[in-house]
């Protein structure tokens, strides 16, 4: 909350623009989502359009460094890892799309998770072990998949992608998790689904959670 008002942070990782799905759907959730929240402000970052470095010793020593200790020079190491830190904290929901690339998450969010995980920030370590610190938080995740997983098909075992990115939340607290999944996305390269008629009831589903509050 800034000043009693509600924040949204809206993350898009697809690199495929105008063409994807999640980012489609991000995008219906955001325009709702302030439509519910007239007072609310949203924050946007597309991951695809700036530079995440991938984390090194360096960036791995300054983050296990206590805060109370760190050098200047860590600090810097940790200069855009800590905006994009303060954005989750600052924030009382996320909506984030995003594409699966081979079983995982796009790059781009793979490279945004290493940077936000940061001890005394997201997570602290308690004598009964590391403890998240985003329990007042909730996400929506909305996932786009060329191949379809449901329940009973033979791909089904392989959406790796959810259980992933649930385990991913829960470690860092939070609880309240959603996903939406729109799958068989490469029906539309073949022309074998409409585009409007794949994405109706997820447009729905989306516009519902973005609304529900
Ligand atoms: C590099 C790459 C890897 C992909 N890997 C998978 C995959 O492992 N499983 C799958 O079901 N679809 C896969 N797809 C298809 C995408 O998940 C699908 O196109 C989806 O709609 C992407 O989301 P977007 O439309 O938001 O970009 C892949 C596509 C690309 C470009």
């Amino acid at each position: 909350m800034e000043n009693g008002k509600p924040v949204l942070l809206h993350i898009d990782s697809s690199p495929m623009g105008q063409e994807s799905v999640s980012r489609q759907l991000t995008h219906e959730f955001v325009k709702r989502w302030r439509a519910a929240h007239p007072t609310g402000t949203v924050t946007s970052r597309d991951l695809t359009a700036m530079e995440i470095p991938v984390i090194d010793a360096e960036w791995i020593t300054a983050n296990l460094t206590p805060r109370e200790v760190r050098t200047a020079e860590q600090e810097r190491v940790l200069t855009l890892s800590t905006e994009l830190t303060q954005e989750l904290l600052a924030a009382d929901e996320y909506v984030i799309g995003m594409p699966m690339h081979n079983w995982g998450p796009s790059s781009s969010f793979k490279l945004w998770v290493d940077q936000v995980v940061r001890f005394g920030e997201t997570i602290v370590v308690t004598p009964e072990g590391p403890r998240g610190t985003l329990g007042a938080k909730r996400v929506t995740l909305i996932l786009a998949a060329g191949r379809q997983y449901g329940a009973g098909s033979a791909e089904a075992s392989k959406n790796y992608l959810e259980p992933w990115l649930r385990t991913f939340f829960a470690n860092l607290g939070v609880t309240r998790i959603r996903v939406v999944l729109a799958d068989g996305t490469v029906r539309l390269r073949y022309g074998q689904v409409d585009r409007a008629e794949l994405l109706a009831p997820h447009l729905e589903t989306v516009r519902n959670m973005a609304a529900a509050g």
